[in-house]
């Protein structure tokens, strides 16, 4: 598929999408966002993809939502329009999704991070909310997400004053997973990816909806998710499989079904 402001290819089993506006530092305009939804639905559609990496330059992930497209926008045009819901596709991916974020990831580029499963970086990355600097404040989930991960203090200091983290700060909280020098954060990346496309798919997929739920349900209504999904794993021919590998002492060959 030709997309204008996205590159997309498949590697072994992982879905790369790249941000591809570097004049813009990867602003991410309305456009992008609709070529990003919908690459993101034909990888998880598609069987020959087990995780979705993405990415933008060196020099940044994305440097926001694009404020050119939004500057004249009154409060109507923007519920109306509602520019912001087509940024939730990446809320409905079944995937896994790893960000590889080098460079600026502000404002909604870091939110779209954070709504990503993990987020690896360069240690070049810097996140931050500089909305309030716009006379705004987050849209995607900044106020949210963050909060969750840093704790109420740092994710005021960040959303009310502009504190931006540095990649090693961001690991520290638990936002990033690794940090790798720059010459090699995608390749480093995309290792992690194929080796989340090499698990037992249905398994992947309960286990990543598992874990989003400890933010959304409460405790007792959160095992009782993980219960049940554990349970319906049996059901599966990978857990048989899986189980005879381990006693035959034999890698296991996953069906994904
Ligand atoms: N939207 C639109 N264009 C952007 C942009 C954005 N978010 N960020 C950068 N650009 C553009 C600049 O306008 C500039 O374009 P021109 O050459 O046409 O002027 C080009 O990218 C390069 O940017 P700079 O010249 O500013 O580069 P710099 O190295 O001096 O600074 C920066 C880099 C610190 C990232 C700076 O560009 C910046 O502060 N960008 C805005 C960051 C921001 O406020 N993001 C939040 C956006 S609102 C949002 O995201 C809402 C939400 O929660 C959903």
């Amino acid at each position: 598929m030709d997309y204008q402001y996205i590159i997309v290819e498949k590697i072994d089993g992982v879905g790369l999408v790249r941000f591809n506006r570097p004049k813009a530092l990867n602003a991410l305009s309305p456009e992008l966002m609709e070529e990003l939804g919908d690459a993101l639905l034909a990888f998880d559609a598609d069987p020959e993809v087990g995780a979705i990496v993405l990415t933008g330059s060196e020099r940044a992930f994305a440097a926001g939502a694009d404020i050119k497209a939004m500057a004249k926008a009154s409060a109507t045009d923007m519920l109306l329009n509602d520019l912001i819901s087509k940024w939730e596709t990446i809320n409905h991916i079944k995937k896994p999704v790893i960000a590889a974020v080098s460079g600026y990831a502000l404002g909604g580029g870091f939110e779209l991070a954070m709504a990503c499963d993990m987020i690896t970086a360069s240690e070049s990355a810097q996140f931050g909310q500089p909305e309030i600097n716009l006379g705004i404040i987050p849209g995607f989930g900044g106020t949210q997400r963050l909060t969750r991960a840093v704790g109420k203090a740092l994710a005021m200091e960040m959303v009310l004053l502009d504190r931006r983290l540095s990649a090693e700060e961001a690991r520290q909280f638990g936002l990033v997973n690794h940090v790798y020098p720059v010459e090699t954060y995608l390749d480093e990346t995309l290792k992690l990816a194929k080796k989340l496309a090499r698990q037992a798919p249905v398994a992947v997929r309960l286990g990543k909806e598992a874990v989003d739920k400890a933010f959304e349900l409460s405790l007792r209504e959160g095992l009782d998710f993980e219960r049940r999904a554990f349970h319906l794993l049996f059901a599966t021919a990978d857990q048989k499989e899986g189980m005879a590998a381990f006693i035959e002492k034999r890698r296991p060959n996953w069906q994904g079904k």
